[in-house]
């Protein structure tokens, strides 16, 4: 298993970290614009495996020829959001960046399977689907799964029980659009509506639409980037260890949820083939609408694009 990821920033590093720490590639490599930036970022985890008792080789580069031969990419280069800024005033400088780096890595790697996290999410990763010629199984978006957690956070807070037995969904783009599915809200099996009234509900469920903004206002200098490299590491622990992980990601909707040509939050089963599955459920009239909305918003904006 060789792993690249390119962008060696706060999700980028966090999540290579992550991913040597829990022994999930025999090689990764991370890759980055600023010069020496990732061979030491790099050399520093390669140095931690003596202790953490893995054995993963860690490479640092500024180029792509040490990326070839990747079995997973994970892209998350590009500019983050700051204060006052929403994630689609990074469109045109990151679809740029997206589409260099693609260009870069998929002849490198024509095998790999394409985990996108700059954003905005949805957006970018249509540009990697498109510039790569992949097929849609191999090119996928990380947001649903942390902005399900961010919404299991505020629900347990809310309710002071274990994260672990909230059960939850969000879909639709990675925006102020995302669609949290109140109605495939459960605490242990239990509907979350027999726990919190509609207001407490509105109000969780507002906070999770602005949760990216809520930490960009705190660290005003940048954007999440703890939970965002863990949700990708999710991602990355299910295709290796090919668990088929029901779980929500960004995918090229043909028809499923009466979307076409847009990616969009969906869930899908992730395995070692990439996108095994998209799961279609079945949505309140509110959700459906709230769904085909947000989606409708990442399509316009694909349309704007000029890669
Ligand atoms: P950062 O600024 O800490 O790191 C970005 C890195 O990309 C920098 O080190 C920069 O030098 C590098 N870079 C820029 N152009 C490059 C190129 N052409 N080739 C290689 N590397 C290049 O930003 P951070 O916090 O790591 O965020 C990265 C991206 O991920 C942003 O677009 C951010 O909005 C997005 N993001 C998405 C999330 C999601 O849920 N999908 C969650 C968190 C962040
Ligand atoms: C977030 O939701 C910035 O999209 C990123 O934190």
């Amino acid at each position: 298993m060789k792993i690249t990821v390119v962008g060696g920033g706060n999700v980028g590093a966090t999540c290579a970290h992550i991913l040597v720490s829990k022994n999930l590639t025999n090689e990764l490599v991370l890759v980055d614009i600023v010069e020496g930036m990732p061979m030491g970022k790099a050399l520093d985890m390669y140095e931690s495996t003596p202790i953490e008792g893995n054995d993963t080789k860690v490479v640092g580069a500024n180029g792509y020829d040490e990326t070839a031969g990747s079995d997973i990419v994970v892209i998350t280069a590009g500019l983050a959001r700051k204060p006052g800024m929403t994630r689609e005033q990074l469109q045109e400088t990151n679809a740029q960046i997206v589409k260099e780096v693609t260009q870069q890595v998929a002849p490198r790697s024509p095998n790999a399977i394409l985990i996108v996290v700059s954003n905005p999410l949805d957006v970018m990763t249509y540009v990697a689907w498109k510039v790569s010629g992949f097929p849609r199984e191999r090119v996928m978006g990380m947001a649903g799964i942390l902005d399900t957690a961010r919404y299991r956070t505020f629900l347990s807070m809310a309710l002071g029980v274990s994260v672990k037995d909230i059960q939850a969904l969000v879909l639709g783009g990675h925006g102020d659009s995302m669609v949290p599915l109140v109605s495939y809200t459960t605490v242990s099996g239990v509907p979350i509506t027999h726990f919190l009234d509609k207001p407490t509900l509105d109000a969780i469920v507002k906070r999770t639409r602005d949760g990216g903004i809520e930490i960009v206002n705190f660290l005003k200098t940048g954007s999440a980037y703890y939970a965002p490299a863990s949700a990708a590491v999710e991602m990355v622990e299910a295709i290796v260890k090919d668990k088929k992980r029901i779980l929500p990601c960004a995918v090229y909707l043909q028809g499923e949820y009466g979307m076409s040509d847009t990616f969009s939050g969906v869930p899908i089963k992730l395995g070692k083939k990439g996108v095994e599955q998209i799961i279609q459920v079945p949505l309140t009239p509110e959700e459906k609408a709230a769904f085909e909305k947000s989606a409708g918003e990442v399509k316009a904006n694909i349309a704007k694009l000029a890669i």
